[in-house]
């Protein structure tokens, strides 16, 4: 990464060796005109001159970069649980589906601490593990996103049989669209009266998703999470869809996660609800997860259970981080505590010099309106 002299920099964005070295100094940094850009000081630069630049994982270290995006051996690989995320407009029954399919196919155990708050979950059918994360309406675009985008390899459409097609579920479905994953249609609330399937069918197929028994390409399933009809059948459409992506992942290589949600939690401290997208993440691994790290000090299942060790696609909330992370931040093991206390640090300190060309950028302004 470090292949940028000072004055090749300033070349390349057409600025004096001085105004280079002059901006880095203002921020503590002492550089020559022959010294290399680091990547953090040329993010740094860009930002002060107004050029765009491209860095790849500007944040990370090269190493890691190298030992968890390697290209996997096709040995290594095995078959991993589905990830579906669930979207759709407002109360068109989302989380209520996703209850009647957790407690018609998961033992009831008594839910315990903080699992109440983990959006994802994990069903098994036909001897087959399916990950689910529930989204709310309102927040369909963002939480797509930040929350389950990662890590979704399948999203499930909840579209209110007496209500149809609403702005929520346009979105979710244009977004599912441009993300490239592919999408199942469940019809709920057939139970009611004033249900109209049809209706559901022709409203999404004039914005290009088309019934399958319609000729066209998207499965769509009729529910109730209130009587349990069809919940068999979405989860075989679901598993059907799986096969055909055959997903896979490494389970003996360390973890990477993503999270879904963090809080903090009283008597837990900082805890991060995760789901796991390659590798094994054990009890007592060093991770980094965004700007904060840690030790993994529990793992918890979404039944209550704890855990020593959990592989791809499985949901959990783990316990041991010196901070809350954000939503969609990303989880790397690494081999020691010292390492990833330092790239945290490295993380933390890229995030002030930032903010403060900011300010000194405006401050500069400033004094400039002045004279
Ligand atoms: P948000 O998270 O706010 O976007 O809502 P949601 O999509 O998760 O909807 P939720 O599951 O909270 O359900 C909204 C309302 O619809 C509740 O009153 C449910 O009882 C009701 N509901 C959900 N599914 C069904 C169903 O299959 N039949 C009937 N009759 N009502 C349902
Ligand atoms: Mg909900």
């Amino acid at each position: 990464p470090e292949n940028v002299r000072v004055y090749e920099f300033a070349e390349k964005v057409n600025r004096s060796v001085g105004e280079v070295i002059g901006v880095l100094f203002a921020l503590g940094m002492m550089v020559t005109k022959n010294d290399f850009l680091s990547k953090d000081e040329i993010e740094i630069l860009a930002e002060e001159f107004e050029v765009e630049v491209t860095t790849v994982n500007p944040l990370d270290e090269l190493e890691i970069a190298e030992d968890h995006d390697a290209e996997e051996d096709e040995a290594n690989l095995e078959e991993r649980p589905p990830v579906i995320t669930i979207m759709g407009h407002v109360d068109h029954g989302k989380t209520s589906l996703l209850d009647r399919i957790r407690t018609s196919k998961v033992a009831d155990k008594e839910a315990g601490g903080i699992t109440q708050h983990v959006g994802a979950y994990q069903v098994e059918k036909n001897g087959k593990k399916i990950t689910f994360v529930d989204t709310p309406g309102h927040e369909a675009f963002t939480e797509m996103r930040s929350r389950g985008a990662q890590a979704t390899d399948i999203v499930i459409i909840v579209v209110a049989a007496d209500d149809g097609v609403m702005p929520q579920t346009k979105e979710a479905i244009s977004h599912t669209k441009a993300a490239g994953v592919p999408l199942i249609v469940a019809i709920n609330k057939m139970d009611k009266e004033s249900a109209n399937p049809d209706n559901v069918k022709a409203q999404l197929s004039e914005i290009g998703v088309m019934a399958a028994d319609w000729g066209g390409e998207y499965e769509f399933v009729p529910v109730s999470a209130h009587t349990g009809m069809g919940i068999d059948d979405l989860l075989e459409t679901i598993l059907l869809q799986a096969e055909v992506m055959e997903l896979k992942a490494n389970p003996n290589r360390k973890a990477k996660a993503v999270v879904v949600e963090s809080s903090l939690e009283k008597g837990f401290g900082p805890v991060a609800n995760v789901i796991i997208k390659n590798g094994t993440l054990h009890v007592g691994d060093n991770v980094i997860v965004g700007k904060t790290y840690g030790r993994i000090k529990a793992i918890k299942l979404d039944d209550g259970s704890n855990a020593k060790e959990i592989g791809p696609s499985t949901p959990a909330a783990i316990v041991g981080l010196n901070e809350v992370p954000g939503a969609g931040d990303e989880l790397i093991v690494m081999d020691t505590d010292k390492e990833v206390r330092e790239l945290a640090e490295k993380r933390a300190e890229y995030d002030r010099a930032k903010a403060l060309s900011k300010s000194t950028k405006a401050s500069l302004d400033d004094l400039s309106a002045l004279i």
